[in-house]
């Protein structure tokens, strides 16, 4: 399997679609996978997933096209979703609560251990999105990533303490941030970073509606029809 360090993240992205859709068809009891049937099934043109898969190595064959079982192992080693990840959370709030409910991330590999918090108040209970999680203060972390070999955490803190946190993290020997707070991160370079902001999406998407020539017009109905 090839791994250059030269791979577009886009096509990272996208392998990510390609398992998600491989795990359908396999719970289809399929066993085999054109190119050109992914692409269809996600909107996407053969040439591109063949190019995409050619980064990694070399899979399936000309005519008979991928074994879906076989292409899914490799991209769970690929990205390293072969295995069961400990993941640990700051920030037992609103979000993180919503966060640790969702079952979806342990079925994919990924096992929320740990839970921790700075509130006093919800320091010693268990969430009440998912009881079989207590929320530990703060002050754990360090010892807990060691013991626990936590490699990977997710930051729901406020924006004003997500960057000491995420120090604290890196320090502690996580090496993947998956960050909610509405900051840029500042960390060594060897850690990877992945920021998800649900208003930049937004804001991004109403760009896209704003710019689409249906929606000028009938925002231009709309002001007239105001002024009458
Ligand atoms: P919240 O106020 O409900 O929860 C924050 C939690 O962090 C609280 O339990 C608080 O006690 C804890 N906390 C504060 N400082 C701490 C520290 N130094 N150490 C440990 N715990 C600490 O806030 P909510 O709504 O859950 O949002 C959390 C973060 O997620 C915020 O930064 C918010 O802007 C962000 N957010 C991001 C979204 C996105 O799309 N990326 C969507 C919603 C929220």
């Amino acid at each position: 399997m090839k791994s250059d360090g030269n791979i577009p993240a886009p096509a990272v992205r996208r392998l990510s679609l390609y398992l998600r859709q491989l795990e359908v068809l396999w719970g289809d009891d399929r066993q085999k996978v054109s190119s050109r049937e992914l692409g269809n099934a996600l909107r996407l043109t053969d040439s591109q997933i063949r190019k995409d898969l050619a980064y990694f190595g070399q899979f399936g064959q000309a005519g008979v096209g991928y074994d879906i079982a076989e292409l899914t192992t490799n991209i769970r080693k690929i990205l390293g979703t072969d295995r069961t990840w400990n993941v640990l959370l700051v920030g037992a709030g609103n979000l993180g609560s919503a966060l640790s409910a969702y079952r979806g991330f342990a079925k994919k590999g990924f096992r929320l251990v740990a839970v921790f918090d700075s509130d006093r108040k919800k320091v010693g209970k268990p969430l009440a999105s998912n009881p079989d999680l207590i929320v530990q203060h703060i002050d754990e972390l360090e010892s807990q990533v060691k013991q626990r070999e936590i490699h990977l955490a997710i930051n729901a803190v406020p924006a004003d303490a997500a960057q000491q946190i995420a120090h604290r993290l890196v320090k502690a020997g996580v090496k993947g941030l998956f960050n909610f707070a509405p900051v840029n991160l500042d960390v060594d370079s060897d850690v990877a970073v992945s920021s998800v902001d649900l208003a930049v999406q937004l804001e991004q998407l109403s760009f896209q509606v704003s710019m689409t020539q249906s929606f000028v017009e009938s925002e231009k109905t709309r002001r007239r029809r105001k002024k009458q």
